[in-house]
């Protein structure tokens, strides 16, 4: 009995919520589902009970496929139905880490972003750290380009995390339908993401994971910086070891150093990701593409970057010097700090050329004429492959010379011995 009564509860719970989602989702009128409701309520009388989602069908107003795609939808956000305070709406997306639900904040009747963690990570003490983490680093920041962190706990086994709701979309969703920004779309969006990030590196954040998913605009055009759960104290020399060797971020946009897996990964690591998220808003292309990971993250370390203007023409010469700033394999030659480079993206979006880079490509000009070369172009940190290959060519040289060698003493002997 008390089973029934549960499975009963569970198939009226999943009635409510699919009868308030095809509303939302305009597939029909809330007369429409009442409708369907009523004619549940006299099958069920007459001893024939029916689902809502089989009553929507029945009367035409949903396809059997809209059906299957809701209940899925309702499904997978089924854990988090217990988070107490919370009414789960829809689920917005997933990750590599968690999923992320539209929810609604009982005491103080908003919408809210809940992150929650799958069963199996929630057993897993490494990533419970690491996601509580990202709460704590989140909660100490307040910024409005920055995605504000609410409330973090633990439920019938879910550990679950409460942001601010955006309503919006992520510069991936624009980017993977192919959009290109204009450059002061682009600088805009930057701009505030800098300013984001100078916020939380002055209180001792390194964000970690800058990507055109972690960014998010809302209706008016805000910018947000979302996720900071790779982000820790810049002295945490612990977390630093722990990530030693491990590349946590997406390879299109990690910095050299990241890939490396260096223990003092510092603030210039976020301008770099800024950066290549920079360079792929404006130029529609991923600074470096391979067929795998770990080729991508090769480019980062020894393929000089194509400059973005040399794709987007119609870019200006400060933006392209900006990015390439940004975006130098030896973190010396980028900006020191997000405040300077805040400077050169405020001078372009006013017309003016950007001053602290061309100090930067004056002080790579000296160095590289200084080494006797006419290339003012930044260069990788290390190149050891290209110092092989010059090796090689070295050797071989030496090799065919002496061969040469011997071949004319041997002539010459020959000649004088007959
Ligand atoms: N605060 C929020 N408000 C609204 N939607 C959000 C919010 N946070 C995340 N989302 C949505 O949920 C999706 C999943 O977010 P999540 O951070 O789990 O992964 P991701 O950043 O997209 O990818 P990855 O795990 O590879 O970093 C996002 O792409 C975004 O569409
Ligand atoms: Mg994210």
């Amino acid at each position: 009995m008390a089973e029934e009564r549960q499975r009963a509860s569970k198939e009226t719970n999943v009635d409510s919520i699919l009868g308030r989602m095809v509303v939302e989702k305009n597939l029909c009128t809330d007369t429409e589902v009442e409708e369907c409701l009523d004619v549940m309520k006299n099958l069920a009388r007459q001893g024939r009970p029916h689902s809502l989602g089989d009553a929507l069908m029945a009367q035409g107003y949903v396809t059997p496929t809209q059906i299957q795609r809701l209940q899925k939808t309702i499904e997978e956000a089924r854990p988090t139905h217990r988070i107490p305070g919370y009414q789960i709406l829809e689920k917005l997306g997933s990750g590599a880490m968690a999923t992320v639900f539209k929810a609604r904040q009982l005491s103080l009747d908003r919408e809210v972003a809940i992150k929650v963690l799958p069963k199996r990570l929630s057993e897993n003490p490494e990533y419970v750290e690491r996601f509580y983490k990202e709460g704590r680093a989140a909660a100490r920041l307040n910024h409005n380009n920055i995605v504000q962190a609410i409330d973090v706990g633990q439920a019938s086994g879910y550990h679950y995390f409460v942001m601010e709701y955006v309503e919006g979309k992520t510069v991936y969703d624009d980017l993977s339908k192919g959009k290109v920004y204009s450059e002061q779309e682009g600088l805009n969006i930057t701009i505030q993401i800098a300013e984001a990030l100078q916020h939380a590196h002055e209180r001792g954040l390194i964000h970690r994971d800058v990507k055109p998913k972690n960014i998010m605009i809302t209706k008016d055009g805000v910018a947000k910086l979302a996720d900071m759960g790779l982000a820790r104290e810049a002295e945490d020399e612990a977390a630093a070891q722990m990530e030693a060797g491990r590349a946590y971020g997406t390879p299109y946009y990690i910095s050299p150093e990241q890939i490396r897996g260096e223990l003092d990964i510092d603030y210039r690591a976020d301008i770099y990701s800024l950066g290549a998220t920079f360079y792929h808003m404006v130029t529609g292309k991923v600074p470096f593409e391979a067929p795998t990971p770990s080729a991508v993250m090769h480019k980062h370390l020894k393929e000089a970057l194509v400059p973005p203007d040399h794709i987007n023409p119609n870019l200006s010469v400060g933006v392209a010097e900006v990015i390439e700033i940004m975006m130098a394999k030896k973190r010396s030659d980028r900006y020191s700090t997000v405040q300077v480079l805040l400077e050169d993206l405020q001078a372009i979006q006013q017309g003016e050329p950007p001053l602290q880079a061309h100090q930067k490509f004056d002080a790579a000009v000296l160095a590289n004429l200084e080494r006797g070369r006419a290339q003012p172009r930044l260069e990788p940190e290390t190149v050891p492959a290209e110092r092989g290959n010059s090796m090689v060519w070295k050797l071989l040289v030496i090799i065919l010379s002496g061969s040469l060698l011997v071949a004319i003493l041997i002539i010459i002997a020959m000649t004088m011995n007959r």
